[in-house]
């Protein structure tokens, strides 16, 4: 291998450890890089940190092929892609967007980057970041090089946790660069692996294309958890509503459930709201109607404890959805934590995706698989639809109080 890289990925989560990897198995020369040292010495083993269908085969392989190295900083390539965090802050504003990792991961390459290279942004982000991107980085380079000496892109990412390296090969993909040669060397890129279209724009159209399309999202959902809370009002089977609502040839209502965790739904809207606060109402009143699903569900499970002495509360699943491992912002976890702390009754807790529990739950609830805490359970909330809680017998659910979110077992 040459000294220098084809490509650097910079951040190496469930983002940019499955693009790193599939570059490298096409042949590219990759350098993943990631702050965190286990992170990297896990990656050297060939193995992973993080949970994803087929994950550890694709990074074994491209490890074992001497394409992909792992290492804590940066190295002289081609391209670079930056696929760090980018969650947001409280203000005294309001929500903003906290883009200090993308800042970092931007100025990290000044050290080593060469007239010619493309900076790819992949991660979500505000408008404008990419111009950011370019001027921390020419700031970091203190006259050594300008801005016409590069190329900057933003190709944000859109696949699915659970399903990413079907999606990494088989979404559409946007490449958006600052100017329109960026965008055309970050299409060919992506092309490597890429077998679906890639559309080409500038940068901030492909920023909002991306945070709308998680607004979309939120909204949507937003409209079948509020009716979820008028169903239970007027004393209506949502679930049954929703179905029959759905017959209509051009509606489709997505289905309620507890909130909105991850960090991209949950989190991208507000970098709309940030930008344009008094025009972006019906994006914040979305996200608020979500937030507000948590402490919704928390009610009704005081309100069922409290017609039993010692309730004992079998709480299914704690990620923020179905089939993954991932708890960041997820709803379910903060109504568990919830429950312990207003000492609503014993917490048992059924997720078949972790072996021990979060750090807040570990001295306060037991962890059981789904079955044993069901029968050991006056109340059982289910929280996450995982795949083995939907074979719980209706027998064994119907001898206690159920509050299914998720509409698991409707
Ligand atoms: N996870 C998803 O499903 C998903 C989907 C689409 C878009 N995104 C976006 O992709 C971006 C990355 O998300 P993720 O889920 O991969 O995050 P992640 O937390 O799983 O991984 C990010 C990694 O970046 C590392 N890092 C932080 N600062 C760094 C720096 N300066 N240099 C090198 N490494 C650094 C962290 O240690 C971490 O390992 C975010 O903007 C996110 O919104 C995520």
């Amino acid at each position: 291998m040459t000294d220098k890289f084809d490509i650097c990925v910079l951040g190496l989560g469930y983002i940019g450890l499955p693009t790193a990897s599939i570059f490298a198995t096409k042949g590219k020369s990759v350098l993943g890089v990631d702050v965190q040292p286990h992170v990297v010495e896990t990656i050297k083993q060939g193995r992973i940190h993080i949970q994803e269908p087929d994950l550890d085969v694709l990074v074994r392989a491209a490890v074992q092929s001497g394409n992909l190295k792992a290492a804590a900083k940066p190295s002289s390539a081609e391209t670079f892609i930056i696929a760090v965090p980018t969650p947001f802050h409280e203000t005294e504003n309001g929500r903003e967007p906290d883009l200090r990792y993308v800042e970092s991961a931007a100025r990290s390459i000044a050290e080593v980057i060469e007239p010619g290279a493309l900076v790819i942004l992949e991660s979500t982000s505000p408008v404008g970041t990419t111009e950011k991107v370019r001027d921390w980085l020419i700031d970091e380079l203190a006259g050594k090089y300008s801005s016409a000496d590069f190329h900057f892109a933003h190709c944000p990412e859109r696949i699915l946790p659970g399903q990413m390296l079907k999606e990494l090969v088989s979404n559409d993909r946007i490449s958006g660069g600052l100017t329109s040669e960026a965008s055309a060397r970050a299409k060919r890129l992506y092309e490597v692996f890429c077998s679906a279209e890639i559309y080409v724009t500038d940068a901030r159209t492909a920023e909002l294309a991306k945070l709308t399309e998680n607004s979309f999202r939120d909204v949507n959902i937003a409209f079948a958890n509020e009716l979820s809370i008028i169903c239970d009002e007027l004393g209506i089977d949502v679930w049954e509503l929703i179905q029959l609502a759905n017959r209509h040839p051009r509606v489709n209502i997505l289905r309620p459930g507890p909130g909105v965790g991850g960090h991209c739904i949950a989190v991208d809207p507000w970098f709309i709201v940030s930008a344009a606060p008094n025009k972006a109402r019906l994006i914040r009143t979305a996200r608020e109607v979500n937030d507000s699903k948590p402490n919704y569900i928390l009610e009704m499970v005081r309100q069922k404890a409290a017609r039993f002495r010692d309730p004992v509360i079998a709480c299914l699943g704690l990620t923020f959805k179905a089939d993954v491992d991932d708890m960041r912002e997820s709803p379910a976890l903060h109504i568990v934590e919830s429950i312990v702390d207003q000492k609503l009754g014993k917490v048992l807790v059924a997720e078949p995706h972790t072996r021990q529990l979060p750090s807040s739950l570990s001295a306060t609830a037991t962890l059981l698989v789904a079955e044993e805490a069901v029968r050991a359970a006056d109340i059982v909330l289910l929280l996450v639809d995982h795949k083995p809680f939907k074979s719980i017998s209706k027998r064994l659910l119907e001898q206690r109080v159920v509050i299914d979110t998720r509409g698991c077992w409707a």
